[in-house]
């Protein structure tokens, strides 16, 4: 269902202003597809609808198979009215022409008309398949970026990562509702725990929050008593006094602007001893990562920076031995933290993720093989107007922690014996939304606490 509540004439301009900036930076026509509808197990029952990123971000709102062609400034508008016996089922729905005025597009075509008017033209692949195959026939070549034969299209992915990477004014009204949403959630979350006996009741305040907003979610929720699991996906434990649960929800607007938190409590309201010790590790890591955000400096300094403090941590209750900065230089801080310190954030939750390394890596650069840096998504020089996530942690997975050949590697920098007494943390996180501005940074998820105090009143006395 399309609607046209979030339009107005701010919105057209700040969308005209995005097609300007693209034609300065590229000289071809640009066509991008929506997406289509795909059957979740049978054509009339389908799966939730998300148009592409790239489409929404020219487009401004979520259009169901519809195409835009961007040249010079332009906006040409590719969509069909649905048949006149869809309203029965559907409602009555805005017409392609009432559409197009409200995107501010300079004039709309149905989709049979894009076929005369593709020749030259830059594209990013969709996700959905059907969508995909539509791509190559009309542009009768393959559409892919690895395939980096067809430069034009990387042309316009190192184009948009230039546009998509400083967020706007709307973009930022969007993003900074998503994230006040998402706070709400964990709010609910936490407050729901003393009342829940499974994890599925947490998601379910949490998620059911963001769904009252008519919002959904931006990524597929965690809440986990299993925090060790970086992508859990299952809902299924029962809730055990002792038990630290992970929640790592973020609601996305309408439009398809995204939050990304995660918060971690004690199911009892209070934390053990021990989880008190690591919980101060990993909101120290939170912190200084934070406090040292600004135009300039080297996203992956940060990253080096949450490992350094997470080493020092665990020299200092004596899980890790010996100096800090040479376990970062072995890797050994990646036992513990063996993700990235976070990423961009924007229409996606990775935002641009879909153009891989060309979005999160400076030219030149390459992703890491070492063990402590190859899942760094981000790796660039921040500039003021990016959104970028904050989100070390401390996990024990069995994996990594049983591997026999991290085990003999590492065998005499951890206190195996000493990390038994910490048995009851299987994961940590913090994570929290920070925007890059002119000197500094601002966290757009501050409204949710971190304190260790903060969080056990919420969970307890709400
Ligand atoms: N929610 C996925 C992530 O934090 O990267
Ligand atoms: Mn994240
Ligand atoms: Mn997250």
């Amino acid at each position: 269902m399309v609607v046209l509540s979030t339009v107005n004439e701010r919105f057209i301009a700040s969308l005209k202003q995005r097609r300007d900036k693209l034609a300065q930076l590229i000289e071809h026509p640009v066509i991008l597809w929506s997406g289509n509808l795909i059957g979740r197990n049978f054509q009339a029952n389908k799966l939730p609808f998300r148009a592409s990123s790239h489409f929404l971000y020219f487009a401004g709102i979520p259009l169901i198979n519809a195409v835009i062609r961007l040249e010079a400034g332009k906006l040409e508008l590719f969509m069909d009215n649905p048949p006149p016996e869809a309203t029965l089922w559907h409602g009555a729905t805005p017409q392609s022409e009432e559409i197009s005025a409200a995107i501010g597009a300079d004039r709309v075509y149905p989709l049979a008309e894009l076929a005369a008017k593709t020749a030259g033209a830059a594209t990013i692949a969709v996700q959905d398949l059907s969508t995909y195959q539509q791509q190559s026939h009309l542009l009768n070549r393959p559409v892919a970026l690895s395939n980096q034969a067809e430069s034009i299209d990387l042309e316009l992915a190192q184009a948009l990562v230039q546009l998509r990477s400083r967020h706007d004014d709307l973009a930022l009204h969007e993003l900074r509702h998503a994230a006040a949403v998402s706070v709400k959630a964990h709010k609910a979350g936490m407050m729901a725990t003393k009342h829940s006996t499974t994890e599925a009741e947490i998601r379910g305040a949490m998620e059911g929050t963001i769904i009252a907003q008519n919002m959904s979610c931006a990524y597929n929720s965690i809440v986990t008593v299993q925090g060790e699991v970086l992508h859990n996906e299952s809902y299924d434990h029962q809730l055990q006094a002792g038990d630290l649960l992970l929640a790592d929800v973020g609601a996305e607007t309408p439009n398809g602007w995204a939050a990304d938190i995660t918060r971690t409590w004690p199911v009892s309201g209070k934390f053990s001893s021990s989880q008190k010790d690591i919980y101060q590790i990993v909101l120290q890591a939170h912190d200084d990562c934070i406090a040292k955000l600004r135009p300039g400096v080297e996203y992956q300094d940060i990253h080096f920076l949450a490992a350094k403090i997470i080493a020092e941590g665990l020299v200092d209750v004596g899980i890790l031995q010996g100096d800090p900065e040479d376990l970062v230089a072995m890797d050994a801080h990646a036992l513990f933290f063996p993700h990235g310190v976070g990423h961009l954030l924007g229409l996606d939750v990775h935002d641009m993720e879909d153009l891989g390394d060309v979005a999160g890596y400076e030219a030149g650069r390459e992703r890491s093989d070492r063990f402590g840096l190859g899942y760094l998504r981000l790796n660039r020089p921040l500039q003021p107007q990016m959104l970028v996530t904050i989100e070390p942690g401390f996990y024990q997975v069995p994996a990594i922690l049983n591997n026999s050949n991290f085990r003999s590697q590492y065998q005499n920098v951890v206190n195996w014996e000493r990390l038994s007494q910490f048995d009851d943390i299987r994961g940590i996180r913090i994570e929290d939304d920070v925007l890059v501005t002119d000197s500094g940074a601002e966290v757009l998820t501050a409204a949710l606490p971190t304190q260790i105090g903060e969080i056990e009143d919420l969970v307890l006395n709400h």
